[in-house]
């Protein structure tokens, strides 16, 4: 659409975006599992009207903006309380659990060049189930990201062989409280002991649980291990409020154990002739409207309102799990602790389970195996979700039966074995090719039916089904 000569009336315009909606998944429906996070429509509303209130003001400036300096200092005590910080403690709101993690890695960085100027080519270790965040910051940062192995039956991260990777250029340690992919909580005091005895820092990924598994942790009922900075060895923690918190996107709050490593966080020159320029963030110019969301939720929620909506999220996970667990051949992996968690399958394809599902207006993610682990669909629950509880259980059981009993059924390891083959045939085309295979076109649109893509994206060697996406993504915006 090219811009109207002549503009186009209030109406027109609104009209028209909402119109853009149409193919989108329909999150308001409660049976998206994956992107959003919401407490209810009064809670929606409100912090659109306190993020409203503080759209235009700009956090560049927080002097010129006392309102935002103290909107982001009282949501991050908010956090660093619940994550069990001492006075010491200190934090800054982000736009994002990737922003949050990028920053934890940039500090560690800048941290071991001032202390450690000796180490010329940083490494920084963490479990394979640690988020891409880690293996973004640590390509955008010059940092050779170390990847230690995991337990295949607890998916928790191995503690030895995280000892093993680290060596004399190993900067910083990470572990995620919980994982994205299976939602199991790494052995945090464990690694915290290792980070002490080696003198490193420990980032400790609490982007999905860090707010979450803290509720849970005052709650009756849970065995929740201790994941904070009561734990001796954690030097940041970062948690996201635009998840579990059920802020508005774009806020996330980094924090770390003291003063005295926050700063290498910051950033701040007079070297240009324009104004001074101190950010602590990665984001300069940024609306105030993502804290004051922020903000909102935490107050109008309250400690009780979280636990009421984590007790009634907490009683639908069980009764998922259990239900899914019930499904011959369907088991959860893991140990989950909070509400995100996953299952496969050793009956059906869940690839294409998750296809059958998208067709009854559900969707769930599909994740890759690895050598030790299968593939399998992953469920982020929260509160929207909790009404729909029944209908998913009913929806599984029955497409279960109707994918067994279908004629075109999608074998993983045919692909496996065909992906193989065209890759030793097409050589350096071999990306057109698999694209072309799995439906992907030349305007970077994908079919409906995901199955096939993420079969070839599992079989192929990850750092071909890397191109894949870069190619995938370079076609999808002009
Ligand atoms: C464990 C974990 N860490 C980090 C991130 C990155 O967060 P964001 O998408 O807000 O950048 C995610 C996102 O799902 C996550 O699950």
């Amino acid at each position: 659409m090219s811009i109207p000569k002549t503009g186009m009336s209030k109406q027109e315009i609104l009209d028209t975006l909402e119109q853009y909606k149409k193919d989108d998944v329909k999150w308001r429906s409660g049976k998206v599992f994956a992107y959003t996070f919401s407490a209810g429509e009064d809670v929606d509303d409100l912090i659109k009207e306190a993020y409203m209130k503080y759209l235009s003001e700009n956090a560049l400036d927080p002097t010129s903006f006392p309102s935002l300096a103290r909107l982001e200092r009282e949501v991050v005590r908010f956090v660093i309380d619940l994550l069990r910080g001492d006075d010491n403690a200190v934090g800054n709101f982000t736009s994002g659990g990737t922003e949050s993690i990028m920053l934890a890695v940039k500090t560690a960085r800048d941290k071991a060049a001032a202390d450690k100027p000796h180490i010329k080519n940083p490494e920084m270790v963490f479990p394979r189930t640690a988020h891409s965040a880690f293996h973004k910051a640590a390509q955008y940062f010059g940092i050779k990201p170390v990847m230690s192995e995991f337990n295949s039956d607890t998916f928790m991260a191995d503690v030895d062989s995280m000892r093993n990777a680290i060596n004399e250029n190993t900067i910083l340690l990470a572990a995620s409280a919980p994982s994205y992919a299976q939602g199991v909580v790494d052995p945090i005091r464990e690694i915290g002991k290792l980070a002490l005895e080696k003198g490193l820092l420990f980032h400790v990924d609490g982007c999905m649980g860090g707010i979450m598994l803290s509720f849970l942790r005052q709650m009756e009922g849970f065995d929740i291990p201790d994941f904070d900075f009561s734990v001796p060895g954690v030097t940041s923690i970062s948690a996201d409020m635009h998840k579990f918190g059920y802020a508005a996107k774009g806020a996330s709050v980094i924090s770390y154990r003291n003063k005295d490593i926050r700063k290498h966080q910051i950033f701040a020159t007079t070297a240009s002739t324009s104004y001074a320029m101190f950010n602590a963030t990665m984001l300069s110019s940024k609306s105030g409207g993502p804290m004051a969301g922020a903000w909102a939720v935490i107050h109008y929620l309250g400690m009780d309102g979280y636990k009421r909506i984590i007790g009634e999220v907490m009683a639908a996970v069980k009764k998922i799990k259990d239900g899914i667990n019930s499904i011959e051949g369907f088991r959860i992996l893991g140990e989950p602790k909070m509400s995100i968690f996953s299952f496969a399958s050793d009956s059906v394809n869940v690839f294409q389970l998750a296809d059958y599902m998208a067709k009854r207006g559900w969707y769930l993610q599909p994740q890759f195996s690895t050598e030790k682990t299968p593939h399998n669909l992953h469920i982020t629950l929260m509160y929207d979700h909790v009404r729909n509880v029944d209908e998913l259980l009913k929806d599984l059981r029955e497409c279960v039966e109707e994918l067994k009993a279908a004629k075109m059924k999608i074998d993983i390891n045919t692909v496996r074995e065909q992906v193989k083959n065209m890759l030793e045939s097409f050589g350096d085309d071999a990306v057109k090719q698999l694209s072309a295979m799995a439906g992907m076109n030349d305007s970077g649109s994908a079919p409906e039916e995901l199955a096939l893509i993420s079969c070839i994206l599992d079989a192929l060697p990850r750092n071909v089904s890397k191109e894949l996406l870069i190619e995938f993504v370079n076609n999808l915006f002009i």
